[in-house]
């Protein structure tokens, strides 16, 4: 009995000192779990008072009660100062609530890298004095093709898969910007330095380099004395400009354009490593563009005489330069819609 007495006023202290420990309502829960529960301290004393005497029950069934009836009217106590706390904690929340930390953020644009790159070529021709056009990008088969040399049964034709438009015999979605050339050699006067960025389509299937729409750059300047020396310097300049280096060198290999004769490719040392990377393919040289003298036919057919004139000309993918010049590794990237690869730009 007399450790009974001992076990009550023990479970009394303990249960104060928990009480007054609990913070939260989560807190005083396990409190009253661990005293006044279905199988708390508490509701075990009252299972042993059943094995007791009568006359221990006497003494012991009260002094249980008693124990009882506190330690409810102390939890009571303590549940209501936590809930009033919680409560004020809320009015006071809302109260404090600083509008101004949730200020709207207005979703900030910029510009597509297609604008600002095309703005960083035509910076560059401009300050060489060319002049910056414009093209549709619907043209019959004798812009496309024929004023640039390339006949119907020219072999040429199959490198451009073309895409015709169904119900507009002979028009066609152009190949190339190339197909400016004898539109403005036509109507301007000479000696022109033209610079012509834009879209163009080829029906081919894409993959990470390959779009069946893209963009790309026509170069070119007709005067009396144009010369291989002037395209491949103007090319070296360019080149120097766009990719924002002093070092960078230029190789010229013959290549093949009906509307170019001699026809050139341009290669350029790689602007990103000095010996051999994944870019230039452990080369140390990088691919960049067609160029070469406008061929006589070519000048002929828009009305110009190749014994007085002469011309230059060159060709460049946008988005293979873009592509080098900013690590892109996908050209179906250029025209994403999705916001994580626009932002990046
Ligand atoms: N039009 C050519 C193409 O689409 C590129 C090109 C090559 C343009 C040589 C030129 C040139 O002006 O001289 O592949």
């Amino acid at each position: 009995m007399a450790d009974i007495n001992t076990t009550i006023s023990q479970i009394k202290k303990d249960l104060a000192a928990a009480l007054s420990a609990a913070q939260t309502l989560d807190a005083l829960e396990a409190v009253r779990i661990a005293f006044l529960g279905r199988q708390g301290l508490i509701a075990e004393l009252m299972v042993q008072l059943k094995t007791a005497t009568v006359d221990e029950k006497r003494v012991l069934g009260p002094a249980l009660n008693e124990l009882k009836t506190w330690a409810q009217t102390e939890f009571d106590a303590k549940k209501t100062i936590l809930e009033n706390s919680a409560a004020q904690a809320d009015i006071d929340r809302e109260r404090q609530f600083d509008v101004t930390a949730y200020r709207y953020q207005p979703l900030r644009g910029g510009l597509h890298v297609y604008t600002k790159f095309i703005r960083q070529l035509s910076d560059i021709f401009i300050s060489m004095g060319y002049e910056i056009v414009d093209g549709p990008e619907v043209v019959n088969e004798y812009y496309n093709f024929e004023a640039l040399n390339i006949p119907g049964d020219h072999p040429a034709r199959a490198d451009h898969d073309t895409f015709w438009l169904q119900h507009q015999p002979g028009m066609l979605l152009r190949t190339h910007t190339s197909s400016i050339q004898a539109r403005e050699m036509e109507k301007r006067d000479l000696p022109l330095a033209l610079f012509a960025p834009g879209r163009c389509y080829r029906n081919e299937a894409t993959d990470a380099t390959h779009n069946f729409m893209f963009m790309q750059a026509e170069a070119i300047l007709i005067s009396k004395n144009a010369s291989v020396a002037q395209l491949i310097a103007t090319a070296h300049a360019f080149l120097k400009a766009i990719f924002e280096t002093d070092t960078l060198e230029i190789r010229v290999r013959p290549g093949y354009f009906p509307f170019v004769e001699p026809g050139l490719e341009i290669d350029a040392t790689c602007p990103f490593c000095t010996s051999g990377c994944a870019v230039c393919k452990r080369t140390g040289w990088i691919e960049l563009m067609g160029c070469g003298m406008v061929h006589p036919n070519v000048l002929r057919a828009s009305g110009i005489d190749p014994e007085i004139y002469s011309g230059f000309a060159f060709g460049m993918g946008i988005e293979r330069l873009a592509m080098l010049k900013y690590g892109i590794t996908d050209i179906r990237n250029f025209q994403s819609i999705k916001m994580q690869i626009l932002e990046q730009w």
